[in-house]
């Protein structure tokens, strides 16, 4: 069995997909989006993205990346247990929360969700099979951003238009096979 990996990620026009540690929007159906697609999945999340979360997402496995050693979670209850009975862990580098999620796959449906934020998307692209990308067409002005995908290197495979409350659309980009 194939393990996907995926970033999933909403952004402007502009790219920003952030400000002051919040999104700076607000779009219900897109919420609802991710918490749909991501239940029971295994989660990947930066420091920072964890921290404006302020809690563990509760049925996912949540694996925090920070370069701090002895980061301990505030909201942990007990050594792998959130207040939300969710599983945490803590790992160093990127490459090692992969691993963690991967060698446990097999209980969250074999998909691994990259969750942000903008450090973390950027040092991970080339990990990812499938990009989930809800595109706000306007601008925003933030401090966290994501590029646009390469489509040298992914194909917009699905794109579905969304108006309320405000033009925004749900794109699936999957990263083109390789030529040999
Ligand atoms: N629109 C969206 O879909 C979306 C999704 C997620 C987040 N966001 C937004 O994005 C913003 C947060 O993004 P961000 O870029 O500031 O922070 P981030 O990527 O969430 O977290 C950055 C932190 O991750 C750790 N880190 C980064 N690279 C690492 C590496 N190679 N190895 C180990 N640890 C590493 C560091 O933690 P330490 O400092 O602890 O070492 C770093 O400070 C917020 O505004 C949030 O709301 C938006």
């Amino acid at each position: 069995m194939s393990i996907m990996v995926a970033h999933i990620v909403a952004a402007a026009k502009n790219g920003v997909i952030g400000r002051n540690g919040q999104l700076p929007w607000s779009i219900p159906e897109d919420m609802k989006w991710f918490r749909e697609r991501t239940r029971g999945r295994a989660l990947v999340m930066g420091r920072k993205t964890f921290e404006a979360v302020e809690h563990p997402l509760p049925n996912r496995l949540n694996v925090i990346v920070t370069r701090q050693k002895n980061y301990r979670p505030k909201e942990r209850g007990s050594e792998s247990e959130s207040s939300t009975n969710a599983p945490v862990h803590v790992v160093s580098t990127i490459e090692e929360a992969l691993e963690y999620c991967k060698a446990r796959a097999a209980q969250y449906h074999n998909e691994i969700f990259i969750i942000g934020g903008g450090e973390i998307y950027q040092q991970s692209v080339s990990y990812v099979d499938t990009i989930y990308l809800t595109r706000v067409h306007r601008d925003y002005d933030g401090d966290a951003f994501y590029p646009a995908p390469d489509s040298n290197k992914f194909k917009l495979i699905e794109k579905i238009d969304r108006d309320v409350p405000v033009p925004f659309s749900f794109e699936t980009w999957q990263r083109r096979p390789i030529e040999r």
